[in-house]
């Protein structure tokens, strides 16, 4: 990798003591706030709003958005474990073959931490509502965005592996999820779980920025070759990390008593192609600011890429 460059990195972590959900808040796990209506966002289970389930009991309803929680909870304990810490184990120690300030590397360990964390109170909560509603755990579940990268990752060699970890690290850090900006103010859901995701979206401001340093800290030190051939996976990675797990819904229909047909169906109707690339498009949107920021766009051949995959228009 080609390296002369000045770093501009700016930690966004001096007053990680102070304000860390791991050091500074609270145990959110206190009898009293298990109260609510809902246990997420009513709309963002759109599959609820299907005839299907409108003709059922209201239960069914309840429980298809418990089971999205399930899956939402799912998906944070692999993503955290599985991406994100791997990545900062090695940009902790230094494995990733890039010269990064010393500030970086040990902030590097906070983002470790807090991770590990926002792994724990996922575990946690996912045991606690399995108590409350007995509506079974799905165990040994693999989220699809993990077969996905499993699939873009086969055949690489060892260097092209790391790096494509490292931009889907990138790419999933500084996505804007509808998620972490709706739930906490949403006063129709169960106070834990609102806290638990505010405690996150919160850390998770801190890892968008950097993340977002590290893109620029690391884009002038690839050479021409790795930047293309990053650069035109970037998309795949943005469409396989933010397309609806249909396998874990499909799952939760099929546990709701709906038939393998009512399913199919259902998915169809709700997740016409339209709607699913105009929220991709939305969700991507500031990552895809960092990429034109960081210089990623002026690859013609990229640009085009991205043109192609419909994530920017013309
Ligand atoms: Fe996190
Ligand atoms: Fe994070």
């Amino acid at each position: 990798m080609v390296s002369n460059h000045l770093s501009a990195y700016k930690s966004a972590f001096d007053n990680w003591e102070k304000q860390s959900a791991v050091r500074a808040k609270p145990n959110r796990f206190v009898e009293g706030k298990y109260g609510g209506e809902y246990f997420f966002s009513p709309e963002l289970v759109p599959i609820c709003e299907h005839a299907h389930v409108q003709s059922r009991d209201p239960q069914v309803r309840k429980n298809l958005i418990i089971r999205h929680l399930y899956t939402h909870l799912t998906f944070t304990e692999h993503l955290e474990h599985e991406i994100v810490n791997q990545m900062t184990f090695k940009i902790g120690k230094n494995q990733l073959g890039l010269e990064l300030p010393n500030s970086m590397r040990m902030d590097a360990w906070k983002i470790y931490v807090d991770e590990a964390y926002h792994f724990k109170f996922s575990a946690d909560l996912l045991h606690k509502v399995q108590a409350l509603t007995r509506i079974q755990i799905t165990e040994n579940q693999k989220p699809q965005f993990l077969n996905h990268l499993q699939n873009v990752l086969t055949d690489q060699s060892q260097q092209t592996k790391a790096l494509i970890r490292l931009f889907f690290t990138i790419v999933s850090e500084t996505l804007i999820s509808g998620t972490l900006l709706k739930v906490p103010h949403d006063q129709r859901v169960v106070p834990i779980v609102r806290e638990i995701i505010k405690d996150h979206a919160e850390d998770e401001v801190k890892h968008h920025a950097y993340f977002a340093s590290l893109l620029k800290e690391v884009w002038p030190q690839l050479s021409a070759h790795q930047q293309k051939e990053m650069g035109l996976l970037l998309p795949d990675l943005i469409f396989g990390f933010l397309t609806p797990d249909w396998g874990a819904l499909n799952h939760d229909l099929l546990a709701e008593g709906f038939s393998e047909k009512e399913c199919a169906e259902m998915i169809e109707d709700t997740y016409r192609k339209n709607r699913v690339d105009e929220e991709i498009r939305r969700a991507a949107k500031v990552t895809i600011n960092h990429f034109y920021q960081s210089d990623v766009m002026k690859n013609p051949y990229i640009l085009e890429a991205f043109m192609q995959s419909g994530l920017i228009k013309a």
